[in-house]
């Protein structure tokens, strides 16, 4: 899958590109079947909502489940972001959010480098965030909204917010987020909600500035996001546990386009537990002088 001019140049200027259907039913399906597995274990990477059973978000499926570490070895996936970065690819942060119906809490005005900036030491913003959703997403249901353009504006001033829900995220306030609004158009295109079927697919720049308010629909809004980053612009520091934040900057491998459905082997280092190294953390910055160039 090859992206056109004017879709670099939509890119370049929304910030996004929404590709609706990009999975098949089949494929998509594929997905869907292993979220209840996952979601059962109670284990630090399944996090809940606040004060509920329903998991918000549950990280790192790509090394556990054999469907999940083929779609993170997808081609409709990687080469479409390879060919904006020019570059190769490796996992920064895979997570499957519930936002479950009834329950789905929200997700404060953000910017996602902010965090891998402040948190992770990440370089630059040359880290791409794709949602694939699992479940159809329409106004109902706590669908992601954008601030179209905001990405120009690079790393605004965020503030960490530990509180208003069961997940630390770096956020923007009220004042700043409606001046990005404005700028972007006011009720005329200022906030955009991208709505399509299960297995569409959703590319956007790691500044683009995004939100969801709550799902109190009866309707789960289940979506995978992978968080790819060129492999030279790799985390310098492990401050936040190896199961949010990935240590391993080896380039991802295409599969071939099918591979959802006929499943060739796939490694799930992690299918047997985690390694205790994954809780290991550390504030310091860490010396990668001696990292092949092949190995980045
Ligand atoms: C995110 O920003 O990482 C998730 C947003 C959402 O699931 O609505
Ligand atoms: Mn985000």
């Amino acid at each position: 899958m090859k992206l056109t001019p004017e879709q670099i140049a939509q890119f370049d200027r929304d910030g996004y590109l929404f590709f609706p259907g990009h999975f098949t039913p089949e494929e998509t399906r594929r997905m869907t079947d292993e979220v209840p597995r996952l979601y059962e274990v109670r284990a630090p990477w399944n996090v809940r909502e606040k004060g509920r059973d329903a998991v918000r978000t549950n990280f790192a499926a790509h090394l556990v489940s054999p469907v999940f570490a083929r779609l993170a070895r997808h081609p409709r996936m990687l080469a479409p972001v390879e060919q904006l970065f020019g570059e190769r690819l490796y996992m920064h942060q895979f997570k499957i959010n519930g936002k479950m119906a009834f329950e789905g809490d929200v997700w404060q005005w953000h910017q996602d480098y902010g965090t891998w900036l402040n948190d992770d030491h990440m370089p630059t913003e040359r880290a791409m965030n794709v949602a694939i959703f699992l479940d159809e997403v329409d106004e109902t249901n706590g669908p992601l909204m954008f601030i179209p353009g905001s990405h120009k504006k690079g790393v605004l001033q965020a503030g960490h917010d530990l509180s208003t829900t069961s997940y630390p995220l770096w956020t923007l306030e009220n004042e700043q987020v409606a001046a990005l609004v404005e700028r972007a158009g006011g009720r005329h295109g200022g906030i955009v909600i991208p709505k399509g079927p299960a297995g569409s697919m959703l590319m956007f720049h790691s500044c683009l500035v995004h939100a969801s308010s709550s799902n109190l629909s009866p309707w789960n809004r289940v979506s995978v996001y992978l968080s790819l980053c060129a492999v030279s612009n790799h985390i310098r520091r492990f401050k936040r546990p190896e199961y949010i934040a990935h240590r391993e900057f080896t380039p991802l491998e295409h599969l071939a386009d099918d591979c959802l459905l006929s499943a060739p082997p796939v490694d799930t280092p992690w299918a047997a537990g985690m390694p205790a190294s994954a809780l290991e953390t550390s504030s310091e910055d860490l010396d990668f002088s001696t990292l092949a160039t092949a190995d980045r």
